[in-house]
């Protein structure tokens, strides 16, 4: 029997999900909700699917409904994962998790207690670069990594201003918990997921409260030409990790720099470098890796596949439904990521090194 999976949200976001379940054989998706009504009815009439509503309350009603996907604004994904959960449904949210570690929290344990999945969307480390670089770290050719940088920044590229994206009530806050989470979802794959011990960090809002580097699209729903925007354009952040290592994150919207939108890490271990770069969302990244034979360096480009992306994250959510396995779906490693946001706004805010719990 088909798992009967709705989905909230109608935007790029929501979109991946839409498509990614209608492509599956073992999915039928029952129900779209979303307050643009244009977009949501052709995407209804588009994947052929039953049920088109606007708000997600309705969308919880529909009959049989198992599955949903939450990909709607940060701040409605807990208040809608938790009435999801309490009726017995298994929940893809997307990233990040909810607003803060806390809520992020609240959602693990409803999980646990209605023995339900609650998966986040982590769609970057799925690429197939990611993917690359992860196995040549496990097979060694770094030796021990201790020391990695990792960002994604762009030139001008605030998601709208306006937004719900730059009102930190409604996002959680700015680029660090937009972009810099998938960097911290990434970097921490690569190098195995020690934990993060403590954050140091440090966050400006100079550009975008002066309503510079707005992105070029303006498609984001709430987007209302106020220019609403109380989030930082930029963080920094140090992180000591539990093995000894140093992770450093940048994550920023606006900046002065060569035009674009660009993403990677770079990683020093005892026994080689790694360079991974990825410019304007190209779907395999440039990756190369730093050696020395013989007393002279060595470099060497690999390439890697396009990767699974949403359509992976969809399938494990799928797979780990229908087996009932729902150990490591309980949402708790997204929480922990939440976590370190939140050590890392606190960190900025008060000017000191924080411990991570
Ligand atoms: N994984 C990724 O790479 C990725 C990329 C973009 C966005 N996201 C995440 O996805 C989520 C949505 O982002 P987006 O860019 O699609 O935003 P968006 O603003 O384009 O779309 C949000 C959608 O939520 C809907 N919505 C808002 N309130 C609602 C309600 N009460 N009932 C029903 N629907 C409601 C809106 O109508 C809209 O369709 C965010 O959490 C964002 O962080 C993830």
């Amino acid at each position: 029997m088909a798992v009967k999976v709705g989905v909230v949200g109608v935007g790029w976001a929501g979109q991946q999900h839409i498509k990614a379940y209608s492509a599956r054989e073992d999915v039928d998706l029952v129900g779209i909700a979303g307050l643009e009504a244009q977009t949501r009815e052709q995407l209804a009439a588009e994947f052929g699917v039953a049920h088109s509503v606007a708000r997600w309350e309705d969308l919880l009603e529909v009959d049989g409904l198992e599955a949903i996907s939450v990909a709607v604004p940060t701040f409605l994904h807990a208040p809608i994962a938790l009435a999801a959960l309490e009726r017995g449904l298994h929940v893809l949210c997307e990233k990040p998790i909810a607003l803060n570690g806390d809520e992020a929290q609240q959602m693990v344990a409803a999980a646990r207690s209605a023995g339900r999945v609650l998966d986040v969307a982590f769609n970057h480390r799925r690429r197939g670069d990611v993917q690359k670089l992860r196995g040549l770290i496990e097979d060694g050719r770094l030796g021990r990594p201790y020391y990695t940088k990792a960002w994604w920044l762009r030139r001008t590229g605030i998601p709208t201003l306006g937004s719900w994206f730059t009102q930190s009530s409604l996002a959680g806050g700015g680029p660090l918990v937009d972009i810099g989470v998938h960097v911290l979802d990434y970097a921490l794959f690569l190098l195995g997921n020690p934990a993060v011990k403590s954050v140091s960090a440090s966050t400006y809002d100079l550009l975008g409260t002066n309503g510079f580097g707005g992105s070029r699209e303006s498609s984001k729903s709430g987007a209302n030409g106020d220019a609403a925007f109380d989030v930082e354009d930029l963080a920094t952040v140090f992180m000591r990790l539990e093995d000894g290592g140093t992770l450093l994150l940048e994550a920023s919207w606006a900046m002065h720099r060569a035009d674009g939108d660009q993403f990677g890490a770079t990683l020093y271990g005892t026994e080689g470098g790694a360079e991974w770069y990825v410019d304007d969302y190209v779907p395999v990244g440039s990756l190369k890796l730093f050696g020395d034979k013989d007393g002279s360096a060595t470099t060497q480009s690999f390439r890697a596949d396009i990767g699974g992306g949403h359509p992976e994250v969809v399938a494990d959510f799928v797979a780990a439904i229908r087996s009932g396995d729902w150990a490591g779906h309980d949402g708790r490693a997204a929480a922990q990521l939440a976590r370190v946001v939140d050590a890392a706004y606190l960190s900025a805010a008060e000017e000191r090194e924080i411990s991570v719990s």
